[in-house]
């Protein structure tokens, strides 16, 4: 009698509370190392299904629907399955093991409610396309693990859904290293998402066996030009540099598009660089993905004024440089302080300049070049903006009609004269406009430009 009670309430616990395991897995509760065979009721439940001697050949085969909840960990490793639906609807699952199966197809939403996944691994499968969209839902993935697939591609931002991302391990697949596997190289770099193994290229030929990791640009540059907007040398400061004897300067060139895959040399020029006191430090890419040299002087001296030229070279006959030039001034070094002069051709800005040197800037309207020069005696000579066009629309006028070549237009001197005479009117009532020594200078030259050829006019009208 007692014993037949304990069996009916063992079978009450057994609809009741004892869970359920689907048939083809052995369920384990979260704490069981080797524990009771039983398994709680709401318990966490980690499932492990089919493997030999029973493969399954797909998720179908499996009933999940009453521990869907349950489930944290799934481990489907060494079956046969090909094809990934939307069958692993298990929102709690934290760890899901696929690998050693006959994967090759995942579909768009086979991972969508999988919102606690934090490790996947899918290695040993006969992936081979892998794109952005199969991800999505999987926000709190830490690890992928991808080795031993088909995987030649991986379209730019095929990991974007996986913010949670710290591990990825796609080594032992096919990579092409072309330009658009150039991101994944920029993205593991910029984000802490590490790359674990060091993946290899395998193809092209002269990229096998590279490591992903520190591709920067590739032996064509054009073919990946559009991909990177950097292609001349970064120097800081960029600009020639007036410096104050016992002060420090750093000067740092940095190669951004300077590759590991090809032998390349990164060096700063100068006659003193070998016996002044400066230090330089060379960043080489090989071991820090970066290839820069800086220069540190930590005591400027007269011996350091002149032209220090960043050089690169590689061994694809790439040639980039820029020089700084540095102006070494000491407290006894007399200079031209800045200052600033306004006339008819606009506003100059005129940077420091040592004595007996001539300052050049750009003019402001027009082509060419304004100068001005650094006197003797410290002083600023007179602005030489000569090549400058006037900034006043009269001024510009005038001059046109001082330079007027009458033979070579279509309108007599008489003509010309007329509308020169237009214009000063014009320009002179109400509004006084000519206003520029220059504009008097020039009606002057316009007028005795004219009146040689108002003589021939009258000459040949005698006739
Ligand atoms: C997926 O998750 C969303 C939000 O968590 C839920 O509304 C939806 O019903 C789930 N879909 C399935 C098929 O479980
Ligand atoms: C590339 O690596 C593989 C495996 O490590 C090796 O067998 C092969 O010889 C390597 N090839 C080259 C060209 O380095
Ligand atoms: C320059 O480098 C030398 C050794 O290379 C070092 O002893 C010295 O302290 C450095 N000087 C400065 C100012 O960093
Ligand atoms: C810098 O160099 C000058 C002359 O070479 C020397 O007199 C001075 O002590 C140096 N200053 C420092 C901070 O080393
Ligand atoms: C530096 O280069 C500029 C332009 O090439 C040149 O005009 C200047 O004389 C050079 N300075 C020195 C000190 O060699
Ligand atoms: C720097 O580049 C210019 C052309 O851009 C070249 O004429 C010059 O020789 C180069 N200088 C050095 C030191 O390589
Ligand atoms: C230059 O003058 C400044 C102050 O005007 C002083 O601090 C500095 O030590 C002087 N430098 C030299 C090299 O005499
Ligand atoms: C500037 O030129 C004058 C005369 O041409 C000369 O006497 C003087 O030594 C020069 N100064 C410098 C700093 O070169
Ligand atoms: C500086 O020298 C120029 C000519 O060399 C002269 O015209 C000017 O008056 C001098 N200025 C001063 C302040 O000595
Ligand atoms: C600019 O230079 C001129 C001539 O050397 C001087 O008279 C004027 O004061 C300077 N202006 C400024 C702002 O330093
Ligand atoms: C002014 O500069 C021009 C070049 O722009 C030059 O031809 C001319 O000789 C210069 N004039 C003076 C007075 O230095
Ligand atoms: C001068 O002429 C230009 C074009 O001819 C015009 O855009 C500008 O407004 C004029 N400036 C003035 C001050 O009239």
């Amino acid at each position: 009698m007692n014993y037949l009670a304990s069996l009916v309430t063992l079978l009450l616990l057994g609809q009741e509370c004892v869970g359920y395991c689907p048939s083809l897995c052995v369920c384990k509760n979260k704490a069981g190392d080797g524990a009771a065979p039983e398994v709680e009721a709401g318990d966490p439940l980690r499932l492990k299904c089919g493997g030999s001697p029973t493969q399954l050949t797909e998720l179908k085969e499996i009933d999940l629907s009453q521990v869907l909840t349950t489930v944290i960990s799934l481990n489907l490793s060494g079956n046969a399955i090909t094809v990934l639906s939307r069958e692993l609807q298990l929102p709690n699952l934290q760890k899901l093991d696929l690998s050693k199966n006959q994967i090759s197809l995942i579909e768009s939403d086979a991972f969508y409610n999988m919102t606690s996944l934090q490790r996947l691994d899918l290695s040993n499968n006969q992936i081979s396309n892998i794109y952005k969209e199969m991800f999505k839902g999987l926000v709190n993935l830490e690890r992928l693990i991808m080795t031993h697939n088909h995987i030649s591609v991986l379209p730019v931002g095929t990991f974007d859904y996986l913010v949670g991302l710290k591990q990825l391990d796609i080594t032992e697949n096919p990579l092409i290293c072309d330009c658009e596997l150039l991101w994944v190289a920029d993205w593991s770099r910029n984000t802490s998402v590490k790359l674990v193994g060091n993946p290899k290229c395998a193809s092209p030929e002269n990229m096998l066996n590279k490591t992903v990791r520190k591709l920067k640009i590739f032996l064509d540059l054009s073919a990946c030009g559009s991909l990177l907007p950097i292609t001349t040398l970064v120097v800081k400061p960029y600009q020639n540099q007036v410096v104050f004897e016992g002060d420090s300067l750093n000067l740092s060139c940095n190669a951004p598009f300077a590759s590991v895959l090809a032998k390349y040399e990164l060096k700063w020029i100068h006659p003193m660089l070998e016996i002044c006191d400066v230090n330089e430090t060379t960043t080489d890419m090989q071991e820090e993905g970066l290839a820069e040299t800086t220069l540190f002087f930590p005591n400027l001296t007269n011996h350091h004024t002149g032209n220090w030229t960043c050089a690169y070279s590689d061994q694809n006959h790439i040639k980039h440089n820029h020089t700084v030039e540095v102006v070494v001034i000491s407290n006894t070094t007399k200079y031209c302080m800045t200052n600033h002069t306004i006339d008819n051709k606009g506003l100059y800005a005129w940077p420091q300049v040592l004595l007996n040197h001539t300052a050049s800037v750009p003019c402001r309207s027009g082509e060419g070049l304004a100068y001005r020069y650094c006197q003797a005696n410290a002083t600023w000579g007179m602005p030489n903006t000569t090549a400058c066009s006037y900034t006043s629309n009269v001024t510009k006028l005038l001059q046109q009609f001082a330079l007027l070549n009458i033979s070579l237009v279509q309108y007599s001197a008489v003509n010309a004269t007329e509308r020169l005479a237009l214009l000063i009117q014009e320009k002179t009532y109400p509004l006084a406009e000519i206003s520029d020594p220059d504009d008097v200078m020039f009606i002057a030259a316009a007028i005795r430009n004219y009146m040689q050829y108002i003589e021939e006019e009258q000459d040949l009208g005698k006739w």
